[in-house]
């Protein structure tokens, strides 16, 4: 009996103490939730180890969005395997999109033993210990089965779980507000891996944002796929995005608020006039435009013209005139021709965008564009165009940064320049980096810079 005891304690402990490395790729929106992994997983006795060397378990957090981040994570995979020839005991798992978007075909093909998909993380340690049994079944592939969790939530938003910060700087952080895209861009793969869209408790919201700021962190960005459809109804109270920020900027004025991803169709007057009313709001909206040409813009199902657009940023401008803007842009959608690529370059150019991420056209198994539309643009071309988008953005941003200066910013110091220990790099509200000399200032102060210089990448400046 006590021998049978023993052993029960035994193998509780060599199946729980397991030293768990979670890698991440992808959007922001996967960084807050490996951090929500990571919280699954300590409460289960896991260790949580920075190095993959150290692991018992890898688990790689994915990005499905187009096909180059999963060519990425295949290889990755295929590397780590020849790890687990050294560690036979090594447990490869695979987290988010990738995992909801290739499901089992991940452990037939890619070999994996854990497959989680987003709305699955609060049984992942449960799914660690399945696979270990396996393990002990010595690869019965009849039972990997037991170990691949990818069903989408309609309510899952994990706001009871407070998330540990991965690879912080213990100054910026991340507040996932919301969960799940239901816009359906034509070209989008994100409404099928991450499900139904759904918005978290603006009270479990606002609770993180003041532990943050209680712990030292300065800088928060609220995050979602489409933060502008952001609704929490208690009690016959109805919180939209603008409510929350602003309850979210309340916390303090030493907290910059920053926020992503606004869908141009629903950002509204009234979320523009919050920013305006709090100087801890950033003045940085990222506004994807994707394209300048209306019948792409139709065809991407995006919901608003280009003249719907301009109507926007000339709304921010007037009322927020120190408003940095960036977007994102696809080059060489379906059926895209040369009037089209240089509409989108007209509309750069019309805004003046201080920064972009540009893409080329990535066709995605089980999209409506995949479905309906030829991708019909070569890949030289779709590179040409995305070269020509680039330089033109690099010009953007080099015209944004001269005009900085000789004017002065309050910044928020960030850490160290990596170029050059004595000087050190913080943002400005504009989300502009800038680099300069030390002196006594601390990580998480705010000071004053004088912009002397600039690259289009970086401003460098004085502190006054
Ligand atoms: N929810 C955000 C963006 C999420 S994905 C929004 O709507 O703006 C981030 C960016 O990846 C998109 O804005 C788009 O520019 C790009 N993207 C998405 N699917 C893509 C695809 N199939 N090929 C190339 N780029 C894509
Ligand atoms: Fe994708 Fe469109 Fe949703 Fe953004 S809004 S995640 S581009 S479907
Ligand atoms: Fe990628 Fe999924 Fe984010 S597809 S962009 S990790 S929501």
């Amino acid at each position: 009996m006590i021998i049978v005891v023993f052993f029960i304690i035994l193998q509780k402990f060599w199946m729980k103490m397991k030293n768990v490395y979670i890698e991440t790729y992808g959007c922001q929106m996967n960084q807050a939730d490996s951090g929500i992994v990571a919280k699954v997983l300590k409460e289960n006795n896991f260790n949580l180890v920075s190095t993959d060397k150290q692991a018992d378990v890898i688990l790689i957090n994915t990005c499905a969005v187009r096909d180059n981040a999963e060519k990425r994570i295949h290889n990755r995979v295929h590397d780590l395997q020849s790890l687990k020839k050294k560690k036979p005991y090594l447990q490869i798992g695979i987290l988010g999109c990738m995992a909801e978007r290739l499901k089992e075909s991940l452990v037939k093909e890619d070999k994996v033993d854990i497959v989680a998909g987003p709305d699955s993380y609060r049984k992942i340690a449960e799914l660690i210990d399945n696979a270990t049994k396996q393990y002990k079944q010595k690869h019965d592939l009849k039972h990997f089965e037991q170990s691949i969790d990818v069903e989408l939530s309609k309510e899952e938003t994990y706001e009871d779980i407070i998330p540990i910060e991965l690879n912080t700087d213990g100054i910026s952080a991340f507040i996932s507000i919301m969960r799940g895209c239901e816009n359906f861009c034509s070209y989008c793969v994100v409404p099928y891996t991450r499900g139904r869209e759904r918005s978290r408790s603006y009270q479990s919201i606002v609770e993180q944002a003041e532990n943050l700021f209680l712990q030292g962190y300065k800088d928060i960005t609220l995050l979602g796929q489409n933060v502008n459809s952001y609704i929490y109804e208690e009690n016959g109270e109805k919180i939209n995005f603008a409510k929350l920020i602003e309850k979210v900027a309340q916390v303090n004025p030493l907290l910059r608020v920053r926020f992503a991803t606004s869908h141009p169709k629903d950002i509204s007057e009234e979320l523009i006039d919050t920013i305006a009313k709090y100087d801890n709001i950033c003045k940085y909206i990222h506004l994807p435009v994707q394209s300048g040409s209306n019948r792409m813009l139709e065809k991407m199902n995006r919901k608003y013209t280009v003249e719907d657009y301009k109507q926007k940023i000339e709304m921010i401008r007037k009322k927020i005139p120190d408003c940095a803007l960036s977007t994102d842009v696809i080059a060489g959608f379906c059926s895209e021709t040369i009037e089209d690529h240089r509409a989108t370059m007209d509309i750069m150019s019309w805004v003046g965008y201080d920064s972009a991420y540009m893409f080329k056209y990535s066709e995605r198994p089980g999209t409506l564009a995949a479905k309906k539309f030829d991708d019909d643009v070569s890949e030289e071309e779709k590179i040409r165009r995305l070269n020509e988008i680039i330089d033109l953005q690099r010009e953007l941003s080099l015209q944004s940064n001269r005009k900085d200066i000789g004017k002065t910013f309050e910044v928020l110091v960030e850490g160290m320049s990596k170029r050059d220990e004595n000087k050190y790099f913080g943002r400005t509200s504009q989300n502009k980096v800038v680099i300069f000399d030390k002196q006594n200032t601390r990580k998480g102060d705010y000071i004053k810079v004088k912009i002397d210089d600039c690259t289009s990448a970086t401003l460098f400046g004085s502190i006054c």
